[in-house]
């Protein structure tokens, strides 16, 4: 049996923590795409710590954490996070694995998503710049190297060839900067790499269900960000939905049981591309100071915004979302009102439905006003003690929804989240 959790936003809805919650009730935590774009964040024994590559199982030492064919995997990043777990004391040889079939991202592939994004000038995505396109480009291609190469006695020459073809794009884009010092990293990181449990992934996960093993799949980005269904062209390289789950660890859509929604009490994005419910004034500031609303793998400041239903609906439809778990709750602590955008009007016609192109399009949020709460929630331990005013705010999103909100976060702490009781 597996359960997903993924994002229902732009990202960063805080998928690392909830993630390390449930990892008790799991045998294996799973990623099934995206790579070192992804930045998730856990306090353990109260240190914060964030996650790129390795799944945020790792700090429970009895789980297997796996890295999935569907995931593109930087082996640099991957050294410095081993090190980072390993100060924690957490033994990453043992109880980390990583499909052969994971491609890898070269420093080449770093290179031309800068490049292209130079290129792009004012129409830049507003990538991460950790190669995610490039990588996935190569895959689709034809071209990619993949972890299990790595034990063939041609790598090298396979990744010559590789690179030389990347050479030509990047002299095609115009980019000149000398990358040796990343190749020099990226060769030292391989050695690593080498010693890891390198696993027929898909053979290894479906025996581990055969036994009866939980599998709990960790989704990275959000579902607004995948290439099909977010708001192209400025998403990422992978299917960050449910559906990429069954690509991204080469398991059967039956096995899916559970699908774990996060989203924020409001809204993020980083990085360029339509946001209609974005604030662009003093309450958008309010919330991004409140929130800490800083990239976790970039450092940028994040887009703040009401929640937006419209999307969420859309979310949910995509993901088969069966549960929901809303985050960041306590950031709203101090608003006297607080905004939900229920539809979209565009061209003077309104509508529920996320459009295609949001942003060629000037859309404007239909907004539905609440009270606020404010009252410090961070300590909060039970709902029935949670605010009136909160729980009217609950209780909307569960209806316009369809899909009950489960958990409430109320602090970034393992122990601030609260169970509401909701069902269907
Ligand atoms: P992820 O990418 O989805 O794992 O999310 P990030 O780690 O990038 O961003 C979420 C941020 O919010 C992190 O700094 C978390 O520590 C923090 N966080 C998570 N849940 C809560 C919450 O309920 N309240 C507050 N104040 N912070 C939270
Ligand atoms: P987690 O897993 C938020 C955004 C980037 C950019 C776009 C494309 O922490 O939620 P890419 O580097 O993938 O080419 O960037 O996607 N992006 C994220 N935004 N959280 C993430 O991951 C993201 N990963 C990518 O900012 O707009
Ligand atoms: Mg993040």
């Amino acid at each position: 049996m597996i359960d997903v959790l993924l994002g229902l936003q732009w990202g960063d809805e805080g998928k690392g923590k909830i993630v390390d919650y449930f990892a008790p009730g799991y045998d294996v935590i799973a990623r099934f795409q995206g790579g070192p774009n992804a930045g998730h964040t856990l306090y353990v024994d109260g240190k914060k710590t964030v996650l790129h590559q390795i799944p945020s199982g790792i700090f429970h030492e009895e789980k297997v954490n796996l890295i999935g064919n569907g995931v593109v995997l930087d082996p640099v990043t991957l050294k410095r996070e081993c090190e980072t777990v390993a100060s924690f004391g957490v033994d990453y040889r043992k109880n980390l694995f990583i499909s052969e079939r994971t491609h890898l991202i070269l420093p080449t592939h770093r290179a031309i998503d800068k490049a292209s994004e130079l290129a792009k000038g004012n129409d830049k995505i507003g990538s991460t710049l950790k190669g995610i396109g490039p990588a996935y480009m190569d895959k689709t291609g034809r071209n990619g190297l993949r972890v299990g190469d790595l034990l063939d006695k041609n790598f090298t020459t396979q990744y010559i060839r590789l690179r030389l073809k990347h050479q030509k794009m990047l002299e095609s884009l115009n980019f000149h900067e000398d990358i040796s010092a990343w190749e020099e990293e990226f060769f030292d990181a391989l050695e690593l790499l080498r010693q890891f449990n390198i696993v027929n992934g898909e053979y290894f996960i479906n025996d581990k269900l055969r036994k009866g093993n939980k599998v709990l799949a960790e989704g990275a980005q959000g579902s607004m960000l995948d290439v099909d269904f977010g708001t192209f062209p400025f998403v990422t390289s992978s299917n960050t939905i449910s559906a990429g789950v069954c690509t991204g660890l080469g398991v059967a859509p039956q096995q899916i049981r559970e699908v774990f929604g996060v989203t924020k009490a409001y809204c993020t994005r980083v990085g360029s591309g339509p946001f209609p419910t974005e604030l662009l004034d003093e309450t958008g500031e309010l919330i991004r100071n409140t929130g800490h609303e800083f990239g976790s793998t970039t450092g940028r400041p994040r887009r703040c915004g009401w929640i937006d239903l419209v999307a969420l609906r859309f979310a949910c439809m995509i993901n088969g979302v069966t549960q929901i778990i809303m985050t960041k709750a306590d950031v709203l602590d101090n608003l006297d009102t607080l905004n939900v955008c229920d539809k979209y009007l565009i061209d003077g016609r309104e509508t529920d439905e996320v459009p295609f192109q949001m942003n060629r399009l000037q859309i404007e949020p239909v907004y539905r006003t609440f009270e606020g709460w404010k009252t410090d929630i961070t300590g909060i331990t039970a709902y029935d003690v949670m605010p009136g005013s909160m729980k009217a705010y609950i209780d909307y999103l569960d209806t316009a929804l369809g899909v009950p909100v489960k958990y409430i976060c109320n602090g970034p702490g393992r122990e601030q989240i609260v169970v509401t009781g909701k069902n269907k």
